[in-house]
């Protein structure tokens, strides 16, 4: 799958992104999600243990680590879907300890999930305008006065249409979200997603179970995120697709974060290769394998 990708651009080498030394937890220069302490236990298992962690503004942040490692759970709980034992955040320098789900996506910080939510008894336009945000028709008063509402669902509709026109799912919009394929169900959850103008993107897997031939235009459409302005966090296993489009990794590990840095030197870096590389002793390496390969070769190119 890797093969098909074609970088756009060169990645940047020297990302001037951080401040200081690139290690765990380091300093951005203008972050836009800042997180402190961030912790949560399932059992005995601490799933997530975040000391500190900077996302930077205007970039493509790829997260990554080897299965169970937290990432996950670390979007659940950054974004309202889920509450930590311990800890505090702030995005766009606003605290959102507690805040639900759906008024952080309205505040502009917004994810697409691992398994796609796509709600396939919805057609496609329907799911989009879920997305939309200041629904004034959810409002119990305004729902019974559709004046008040009609000419915003209107001008939903239209934004709507725009991007599924450019997520190529336009001739889609009456379907059952059911009918599409998993990849045309990952295009529509990243198009819902910008349906509510986010600040910050969050994708969780955007690349998996996508047919190959929707690869290339699914990383065009990440890279199109920034390029407008947005910024972008992403969990990939795809580490060919890391090094393309990323310009700053983010490294986990059994909850943790165990390296940062451009994604040159993060592969290198022998935490990482401790990381992945470890599971190959005494684990089941499961969908691991792939990955464990593409770091391999990636480290056999660089060194
Ligand atoms: N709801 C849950 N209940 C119990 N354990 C969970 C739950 N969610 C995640 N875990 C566990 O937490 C760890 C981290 O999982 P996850 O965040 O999904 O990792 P990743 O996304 O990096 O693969 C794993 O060991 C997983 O089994
Ligand atoms: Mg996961």
């Amino acid at each position: 799958m890797s093969s098909n990708i074609v970088p756009t651009s060169k990645p940047v080498k020297s990302t001037g992104l951080h401040i200081g030394a690139a290690e765990p937890g380091c300093a951005k220069r203008d972050p836009i999600l800042v997180a402190d302490k961030v912790s949560r236990s399932f059992g005995g298992l601490k799933a997530v243990d975040v000391d500190h962690l900077e996302v930077p503004r205007g970039a493509i942040t790829a997260l990554i680590g080897p299965n169970g490692a937290g990432k996950t759970t670390l979007f659940n709980l950054l974004t309202g879907f889920d509450k930590p034992d311990t800890g505090t955040w702030t995005f766009e320098g606003r605290s959102l300890g507690g805040v639900p789900a759906y008024k952080v996506a309205r505040m502009g910080q917004v994810r697409t999930f691992q398994l796609t939510k796509a709600l396939g008894l919805l057609t496609v336009m329907d799911n989009m305008l879920l997305g939309a945000k200041g629904q004034d028709g959810e409002s119990l008063v305004k729902s019974v006065l559709p004046f008040l509402w009609r000419g915003q669902e209107t001008a939903n509709e239209a934004k709507a249409l725009e991007l599924l026109t450019r997520f190529k799912l336009d001739t889609k919009k009456n379907d059952y979200a059911a009918s599409l394929s998993g990849g045309q169900r990952k295009l529509l959850e990243m198009a819902r997603a910008l349906m509510s103008d986010p600040t910050l993107v969050m994708l969780d897997e955007p690349m998996a179970g996508v047919n190959p031939a929707l690869t290339q235009s699914l990383l065009d459409h990440v890279l199109n995120l920034k390029s407008e302005g947005m910024s972008v966090l992403f969990v990939e296993h795809d580490m060919h697709m890391v090094r393309h489009i990323a310009d700053w990794v983010v490294v986990m590990a059994e909850g943790r974060v165990v390296a940062e840095g451009d994604p040159y030197e993060v592969m290198q870096n022998q935490a990482v290769i401790d990381a992945y590389l470890g599971k190959h002793h005494d684990e089941d390496l499961g969908e691991d394998t792939e990955n464990v390969e593409a770091m391999k070769e990636l480290l056999d190119d660089e060194l």
